[in-house]
């Protein structure tokens, strides 16, 4: 496994498409979910330098905060609340250009502005979710959901 990532410069796909593998080589060979967690959430943040790049894992009726990179956050957020727990309720990825248009939204930090949410799906099931917060507003669009479904695609739960 590489110990240092390869950061690149480029259009947002070179970016995705240079980071893909690279997160491919950091998850063969380890099936520690939290271990894979924190090195996606790790490698998305240093390519990409985003707010706040992290997991909610389902626990029971709500999400509970799970390897993340930024500031501190929420712990909890229940089912349909927040963007994170309407990506959960709906089983599909939510763009927010703007999140203080999105109803209930969960403010964690005032300086959070767009956010992109992508739920981790087993055999149809949600699991958890990944949530990436910008500071500026209208950051993520088809290509983020593309490229990021691609990438939480790679984690295995057993
Ligand atoms: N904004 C999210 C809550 C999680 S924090 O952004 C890290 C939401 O509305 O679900």
């Amino acid at each position: 496994m590489a110990e240092d990532l390869n950061i690149i410069q480029g259009s947002k796909e070179e970016q995705y498409q240079a980071l893909i593998p690279q997160i491919q080589g950091l998850l063969t060979g380890e099936n520690n979910l939290i271990a894979n967690l924190a090195n996606m959430a790790a490698a998305l943040k240093e390519q990409f330098g985003w707010f706040w790049v992290g997991f909610y894992l389902v626990d029971q009726n709500e999400l509970v905060l799970g390897p993340f990179q930024g500031p501190v956050a929420c712990t909890r957020i229940q089912k349909n609340r927040g963007v994170c727990g309407t990506s959960w309720a709906q089983a599909k990825t939510l763009i927010v250009p703007d999140v203080e248009k999105f109803p209930g939204h969960i403010a964690c930090s005032s300086l959070s502005k767009s956010e992109i949410v992508v739920p981790l799906l087993k055999d149809g099931i949600v699991w958890g979710v990944l949530d990436v917060d910008s500071s500026d507003y209208n950051q993520f669009d088809d290509t983020d959901q593309l490229y990021l479904e691609q990438i939480v695609a790679l984690l295995k739960i057993v």
